[in-house]
């Protein structure tokens, strides 16, 4: 709380500095006679643990060059005074327009006034900036649907239901557990209420059982989307609910990072090699995940082509470069608690592994040894 009323506080000081001290803003978008070269584009990425942000942040980069503009990358380390002061720099150093993934969904209000000072556009990557007038545009997925179509997976891969959306044989009842990401991004709430209101009518027939009672998004949110945190939270549950001998059958996962967790803690508890490995679902399609589920460990990612993702960026940047308002394709779903922000949402397609050659090898997004070895080239 202190933290947030001190970066608000300081990004007020930057602002008032720089009104007084440079009149038309260091950015203000771009303007009449401007060359590409004369123009910066601020990205602000979340962190390089995860490689879904590096491929992010590198497509980003790379299809802004090819255009002839620069370019001021920066990661934040998951941390958010780090976000904070990296989004300052852009501003002082002179961004032109600012594609932001945060890391709080709530934390950069300050730096975004700055912004909206400086007449600097901002373009909520991914990931929507909340409470905050000053986020101009949003590029993402259909995030609702993503966590239709996890709970989906989970269900065709417990037998509940097939691929086609017909009724499948099994009957349960299953052992179930959910999780959901961290509750300061906008995109864990879309997902996890996108999942539970496709998983409920089976909770509430009985096919599903959640054997631990959690199943409320604050008891089984994961902070940062930290993969060793939801390591730790399925071994919780495997000692405080699964000690009796009974099985868990299936486990709701939002992210790959966090499925590797899961399937790790599961794999310690014996799971899989000759018993019977639980269905869990994922997300990003993240190149160590895809292995696992070509080797038959996990049961499903939700792929979002960031290449598609960084392109819509790129050009949403651009017309706000050019003085014009990017197209969107969604005016109502996205409501950031100020205003609706204008979004340009994107499809999801679900890959289990009959799916992995067509969707992701065929269209060049990994090769088939990449796939192999759990490894990309990059
Ligand atoms: C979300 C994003 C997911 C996943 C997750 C963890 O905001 O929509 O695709 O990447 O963060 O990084």
């Amino acid at each position: 709380m202190s933290r947030r009323v001190l970066a608000v506080l300081g990004s007020a000081v930057l602002a008032l500095s720089m009104a007084a001290c440079s009149g038309e803003g260091a950015g203000s978008g771009g303007k009449d006679g401007d060359k590409p070269a004369d123009l910066t584009i601020g990205v602000s990425m979340p962190t390089q643990t995860s490689e879904r942000w590096i491929a992010d942040g590198n497509s980003v980069k790379e299809k802004l060059e090819a255009k002839g503009y620069k370019v001021d990358l920066q990661y934040a380390g998951d941390d958010i005074p780090t976000q904070s002061q990296q989004v300052d720099q852009m501003i002082t150093r002179g961004a032109n327009v600012l594609i932001i993934a945060a890391i709080d969904g709530t934390a950069l209000s300050g730096q975004l006034q700055a912004a909206a000072d400086a007449k600097i556009p901002v373009i909520a990557y991914d990931r929507l900036i909340r409470d905050s007038p000053n986020v101009d545009f949003y590029v993402s997925f259909d995030n609702y649907k993503v966590g239709v179509a996890q709970a989906t997976a989970l269900l065709v891969g417990l037998g509940v239901q097939n691929k086609d959306g017909s009724k499948g044989d099994a009957k349960g009842p299953f052992n179930i557990e959910l999780f959901a990401g961290s509750l300061d991004d906008n995109n864990a709430h879309f997902f996890f209420d996108g999942a539970m209101d496709t998983l409920k009518p089976f909770i509430e027939d009985g096919t599903l059982k959640v054997k631990s009672g959690q199943t409320k998004i604050e008891q089984v949110a994961i902070l940062r989307w930290q993969q060793e945190a939801a390591q730790k939270r399925m071994e919780d549950l495997l000692t405080s609910s699964y000690n009796d001998g009974t099985k868990v059958h299936g486990v709701l996962s939002p992210y790959d990072g966090l499925s590797r967790g899961i399937i790790t803690a599961l794999q310690n508890a014996g799971y899989g090699g000759s018993g019977e490995m639980p269905v869990v679902t994922g997300q990003d399609a993240e190149i160590a995940s895809v292995k696992l589920i070509n080797d038959g460990v996990q049961n499903s990612t939700i792929f979002k082509d960031t290449r598609l993702l960084a392109e819509q960026a790129v050009v949403a940047g651009e017309a706000f470069l050019q003085g014009k308002t990017p197209e969107a394709n969604d005016t109502e779903t996205y409501n950031n608690g100020v205003k609706v922000v204008p979004s340009y949402l994107l499809p999801v397609q679900t890959v289990y592994k009959d799916e992995i050659k067509p969707i992701l090898i065929d269209s060049g997004y990994f090769t088939a040894e990449e796939v192999a070895a759990g490894q990309a080239k990059g």
